[in-house]
């Protein structure tokens, strides 16, 4: 996809996982990037320097001055805590990073005169969903401080577009997962709660991971995710800014394959690229996760025309793998 003239795009979290991932596919299609990040979780190594402005998401003056310093297109918005477990420790942490640092972003955006922005929403935001798969009008229904978090966001959202006329497109993630397949970015959490680099880190420590659970009501006892492989989900953040450039109104989308993998079937698919055991042990489960999450992910496809390409479960698992072994930290 070519970009005709060299549009710039502000991504906020862009020395993040998914932030690096699409800031890469960004800079591919021929966008100019600026990465607006405080480094709290994300790695400096990550970003190009002469890309990267070191600022809090609640410093609304200084994101002003990064957006009259850099005029830009659009904002991609990633940042954000994202840990669930810890949401419900300290609720009052991701309440103000997450939503008054969202807040804050809005309001520099309407004070420079930014009217395009995707948002990173999370299928958290559904809850413990009655059907699976799980369509976009299902209702809010967090079950965590995290995706509380998210949905305050959404309505956020809303209220700007009406009074303020920002457009938004919110995009609820299922389970990112994988590496950029050229190698150059990949996911680094700490603390890391995502099951595949788990299984990574087991089998390069030997210390068991543990499995939460294998008594659901699915076909092998474990929780069913969905997982999107970064590319892919790089590319639907494209296609999102590419929309709203064309005029499209604020929209939500899920951004999922459609396809669900149980934790055992992930732990065979990691032993089965890695060609080693992963040491494990089931416990007991966690609360308030649900059996199985899967997207549908119809309207992603039709409307924006999004297509997986790297979202089977062993490319996932390959460029995964690649980075845990390969990848540079920063
Ligand atoms: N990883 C997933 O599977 C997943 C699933 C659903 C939704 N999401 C959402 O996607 C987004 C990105 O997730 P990720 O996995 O890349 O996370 P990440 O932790 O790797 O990246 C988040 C980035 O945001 C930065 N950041 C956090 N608070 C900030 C602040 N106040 N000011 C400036 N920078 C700040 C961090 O330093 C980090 O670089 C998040 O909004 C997350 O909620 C992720």
């Amino acid at each position: 996809m070519e970009v005709p003239t060299k549009k710039r795009i502000l991504v906020t979290g862009g020395a993040g996982y998914i932030g690096s991932n699409t800031t890469l596919q960004l800079l591919d299609a021929g966008y100019d990037v600026v990465v607006v990040d405080n480094l709290s979780r994300g790695h400096r190594g990550a970003v190009d320097p002469e890309r990267l402005r070191v600022v809090n998401l609640l410093d609304t003056d200084g994101l002003v001055k990064v957006m009259n310093e850099a005029p830009c297109e659009a904002v991609i918005h990633f940042a954000a805590y994202i840990a669930v477990g810890e949401s419900m420790k300290i609720p009052e942490v991701y309440f103000l990073n997450n939503v008054a640092g969202s807040l804050s972003l809005l309001t520099a955006m309407v004070r420079v005169g930014i009217g395009k922005l995707v948002f990173s929403s999370t299928a958290a935001v559904y809850g413990m969903p009655e059907r699976v798969p799980i369509a976009e009008t299902a209702p809010y229904a967090p079950v965590n401080a995290y995706g509380e978090s998210k949905v305050m966001v959404e309505k956020l959202l809303h209220w700007f577009d009406q009074i303020h006329g920002l457009r938004s497109i919110c995009l609820r993630y299922f389970n990112a997962a994988g590496a950029d397949p050229a190698g150059r970015a990949g996911e680094s959490h700490e603390p890391e709660t995502h099951l595949i680099p788990l299984l990574f880190r087991a089998i390069r420590t030997g210390v068991p991971v543990t499995l939460y659970g294998d008594d659901y009501d699915t076909p092998d006892g474990t929780c069913i995710r969905d997982y999107i492989h970064v590319t892919d989900l790089a590319g639907a953040h494209m296609l999102a800014v590419e929309a709203l450039s064309a005029g499209s109104p604020s929209r939500k989308f899920n951004a999922g394959t459609g396809r669900g993998f149980s934790v055992r079937e992930v732990l065979t698919a990691v032993q089965d690229v890695t060609g080693s055991a992963v040491p494990h042990q089931i416990g007991p489960r966690r609360e308030g996760d649900p059996p199985m999450l899967v997207a549908d992910s119809g309207r992603l496809q039709e409307d924006l025309g999004w297509v997986p390409r790297y979202s089977d479960i062993r490319t996932i698992v390959e460029t995964g793998w690649r980075w845990e072994v390969e990848g540079l930290r920063g």
